[in-house]
């Protein structure tokens, strides 16, 4: 595909944010960051090494220790961050351009869901820097007791390429607010936005050393891991990554949060909005490319509807338009890597030899870059790996059901538990599966809805705390106890 990419964006920088200054890796090695609509490399970008860590650790240390961050004003910290929202708004469409080209998400999705939404986020977050609040209690004996909530410290925070921008202000938001200051290392395969994104926290006026970027592969991640200067870590990405992760935690017990994985039934009863349903089956599964930890994968139908159903979602998925992600008109871009683009297309095979109907897609989509047709199997049966594992990518798989006892033991029976959808009319039927599935989010009659004031999250499997919402301000604080003799 010849990408004309029109107003793509210029890159300003490349290096590691440490201390509030810009360098180059002390290992001298660089990586490159490449274009996933042409394959072509974009720039070079440094690797973060060891050393690199340990000094953007002792700078988030001592910002935290020495102030001002941990002992401005809460107030203040809350202004700054609203500063950096308005930035975020003023630089919208750049940021938006720099996100596609990093990524290759449509440069409409980019403007309409994620700025929009992570600004929403720091903005909705700097709300709490001046709301955390202990409680006072009342003990036995003349004693006044109270508690304080405080900053846990400085922060690793590791994420994944599906949304760069998005990630960094859930991960920011909450740690910010609290008082924590941070190491962060976005993916190796979207490190721009996040660079950039540090450029505006500076010109803000965030103090040197409250955010720092490492930028790098997982072995830089690791090194965050590790540090014995590092308090907690949160991470968003592989559950594989995320045991490895524990692993390494565990050597100074840091607090740990995960947001993971999932493989979420979007379960349609007969008595649906059908129209409704099967726009929410296409948006639930396609949108992202299908990179979404809580992509609707295993998308269930009732057996009455079930023919009439796969025809509309199948006639819906031909409709998406494939291409150049500048494009405005342009639904669906490229994945985000080779890698990704060669896991999906092993899937599709999988199905194909495993029995399962591939309705349409299932290839390709043109000579270069990672673009992957959107893809429909019909017959999918529960043991298959196309129903049991997450694909990441364009993969929808449709399966009959019966009952509603059998559709809640079915939507269950995965080790992952993030998200659930259903489509039905019946409320009573809404709340028996809402409170009987086992995921941390249930949508009714709607998919992908978040706002930055509701807690996402999984259960087994699918991660370990809760991000968004007063939830997340739980993990970047620790509860004080003081007890003080009134006698
Ligand atoms: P990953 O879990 O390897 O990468 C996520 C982040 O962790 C990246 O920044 C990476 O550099 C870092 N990392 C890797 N190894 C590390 C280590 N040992 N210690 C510390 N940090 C480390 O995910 P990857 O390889 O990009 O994607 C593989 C699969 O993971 C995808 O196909 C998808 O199934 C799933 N995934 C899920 C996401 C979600 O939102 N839940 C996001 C991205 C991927
Ligand atoms: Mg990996």
């Amino acid at each position: 595909m010849t990408s004309a990419i029109i107003g793509a964006p210029k890159i300003r920088q490349t290096n590691l944010f440490i201390g509030g200054k810009w360098q180059e890796s002390r290992g001298g090695k660089r990586f490159p960051t490449v274009n996933p609509v042409n394959e072509q490399l974009i720039v070079e970008v440094a690797e973060g090494n060891e050393a690199d860590v340990d000094a953007a650790v002792k700078a988030a240390r001592s910002a935290f220790e020495s102030g001002p961050w941990s002992k401005m004003d809460a107030r203040d910290r809350g202004r700054l961050m609203n500063k950096l929202a308005d930035l975020m708004e003023a630089n919208l469409d750049e940021l938006a351009a720099l996100e596609t080209l990093d990524n290759g998400k449509p440069i409409s999705d980019a403007k309409a869901a994620d700025l929009p939404l992570a600004i929403d986020c720091i903005r909705y977050y700097a709300g709490w820097a001046d709301k955390l609040t202990g409680d006072t209690i009342p003990i036995r004996g003349n004693y006044f007791c109270y508690t304080r909530r405080e900053p846990v410290g400085v922060v690793g925070q590791i994420i994944p390429w599906n949304f760069p921008i998005l990630m960094t202000a859930w991960k920011w938001g909450p740690a910010l607010a609290s008082g924590c200051t941070i190491v962060m290392k976005p993916a190796e395969q979207t490190p721009l936005t996040c660079l950039r994104l540090a450029e505006l926290a500076h010109e803000a006026g965030f103090p040197d050393g409250v955010i720092n970027i490492v930028t790098g592969y997982g072995q830089t991640g690791a090194a965050i891991v590790r540090h014995p200067g590092v308090d907690k870590i949160a991470f968003t990405g592989h559950y594989e990554t995320a045991q490895k992760i524990m692993i390494d935690a565990a050597q100074t017990l840091k607090r740990i949060t995960f947001e993971l994985g999932g493989k979420s039934p979007n379960v349609v009863f007969a008595d649906a909005d059908i129209d409704a349903a099967v726009a929410g089956a296409e948006f639930g599964l396609f949108f992202n490319q299908g990179q979404c930890c809580c992509a609707g994968s295993r998308l269930f139908v009732e057996q009455s509807i079930y023919d009439t159903f796969v025809e509309k979602v199948v006639a819906r998925a031909k409709t998406r338009r494939l291409g150049d992600p500048f494009d405005p008109k342009t639904t669906q871009g490229p994945q985000v890597d080779a890698d990704q683009f060669n896991k999906i297309l092993s899937y599709i095979d999988k199905g194909k030899s495993e029995g399962a109907q591939c309705l349409t897609g299932g290839r390709r989509f043109g000579n270069t870059g990672f673009f992957v047709e959107p893809t429909v199997f019909a017959n999918v049966t529960d043991d298959m790996s196309i129903a049991r594992d997450e694909i990441f990518g364009p993969v929808l798989s449709i399966l009959p059901f019966k009952t509603t006892e059998e559709i809640i033991e079915r939507a269950n029976s995965t080790y992952y538990g993030l998200a659930a959808a259903v489509w039905t009319r019946d409320v009573v039927k809404a709340h028996q599966f809402a409170a009987r599935v086992r995921a941390g989010t249930i949508w009714v009659n709607c998919y992908d809805v978040f706002d930055a004031a509701a807690p996402f999250g999984g259960f087994k499997m699918s991660g370990m705390g809760r991000e968004l919402g007063a939830a997340a301000l739980a993990n970047y604080t620790e509860s004080k106890t003081v007890t003080m003799s009134l006698a």
